[in-house]
């Protein structure tokens, strides 16, 4: 790969797609030239990269030639029939959607738990579930150590993590009912304002969701780890930003506070927020557009054995999505 590539950003509008300009702006990523790409909706709109303004160029099937590295976040339709066209062209995908992450010939990737798997790519590369890729930035180092068996856990997710249009209907609810005024809904399918959703996805006849499932599914296809399960319930709550994982994990091997801490405190990409006596834990209002996570609570699991319970929180738009793509861009240039 060229260590000066010809980078498009397809869903460059989007929540995620403007997280996208601002990670390789922020973390300085070598790009020749940056395509912005969209839908009809978007053209004559423009973006800023690097003090530049760049105007968005409706998605179409010869949007490829000459890219080198497309980021991929415009829902899972977009991907699956525009991924491949530019895979044939030449150009190596990293995609945000599901569409692909349980392909076998696709690696799934977080590149401080399986970098070397980017290796195995024929252009398409998956960024994993948000909630999942959050998870196991602290689950990882814990399985290195003491090797997760199963896990329980919640999840306490923003609204970001439903796109932009959900950003509003958050702003627009608080608006409303601050002023007295009847509450609208387009996005979610209740009002999500002081509320919390027990519904993230679409449901299984299992009666999880999608969204709950990927935990166990991704979780074992990245860390090569086929008999890890995971139950979880995902929720969203009115928060605007980052994503807040409490997991309850059970290894093989004994693990106290100390053991985890020790690890949790080496892990790359991870940050230890764990003072309880202080009030320090982790928070989305203060993981919200960090690149690390962060992980506390860190206590012993009353009703597991070899269990611990710990909260990790970090900016979903980032380590699960934009970063974590922007990371794999790195990775492929090296
Ligand atoms: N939000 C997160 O935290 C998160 C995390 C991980 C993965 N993801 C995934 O990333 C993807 C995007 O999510 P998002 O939250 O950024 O959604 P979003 O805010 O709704 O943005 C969607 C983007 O897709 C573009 N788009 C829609 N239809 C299109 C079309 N027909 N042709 C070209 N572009 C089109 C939109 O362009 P217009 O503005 O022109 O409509 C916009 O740029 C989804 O697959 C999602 O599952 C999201």
């Amino acid at each position: 790969m060229n260590n000066k590539p010809n980078v498009a950003v397809v869903g460059a509008t989007g929540a995620v797609g403007v997280e996208m300009i601002r990670t390789l702006e922020r973390r300085n990523f070598h790009v020749a030239a940056l395509t912005l790409l969209a839908s009809a909706r978007s053209v004559g709109k423009k973006l800023k990269f690097r003090g530049e303004e760049i105007a968005i160029k409706e998605l179409g099937r010869d949007s490829f030639q000459g890219i080198d590295i497309a980021l991929f976040s415009a829902g899972g339709n977009i991907s699956k029939e525009f991924a491949p066209l530019a895979a044939k062209g030449g150009c190596v995908v990293i995609d945000n959607s599901s569409a692909f992450r349980m392909d076998e010939s696709v690696p799934l990737v977080i590149p401080e738990i399986n970098a070397t798997d980017i290796k195995s790519h024929t252009g398409i590369i998956a960024n994993p579930n948000c909630t999942t890729a959050i998870t196991l930035m602290a689950l990882y180092p814990l399985h290195q150590a003491f090797h997760v068996n199963r896990i329980f856990a919640s999840s306490y997710q923003a609204v970001s993590g439903t796109g932009a249009k959900a950003i509003e209907e958050l702003e627009r609810q608080v608006g409303q009912i601050v002023a007295g005024r009847p509450v609208t809904k387009e996005v979610y399918p209740h009002q999500i304002a002081f509320n919390v959703l027990p519904h993230v996805d679409s449901f299984l006849p299992s009666g999880y969701t999608k969204e709950e499932m990927k935990m166990e599914k991704e979780g074992r296809k990245i860390m090569h780890h086929p008999a890890f399960r995971a139950s979880v319930t995902c929720v969203r709550v009115p928060v605007y930003r980052a994503h807040s994982v409490a997991v309850n994990a059970e290894f093989a091997k004994p693990v106290t506070v100390e053991t985890a801490r020790a690890v949790l405190s080496k892990a790359p990409g991870l940050d230890l927020v764990d003072d309880p006596e202080k009030k320090e834990y982790p928070m989305p209002l203060y993981t919200a557009e960090k690149f690390n996570c962060q992980v506390g609570r860190i206590r012993q699991d009353c009703a597991l054995d070899n269990g611990l319970c710990f909260w990790v929180s970090g900016d979903q738009l980032l380590k699960g999505a934009a970063l974590n793509a922007v990371q794999i861009a790195e990775e492929l240039v090296k």
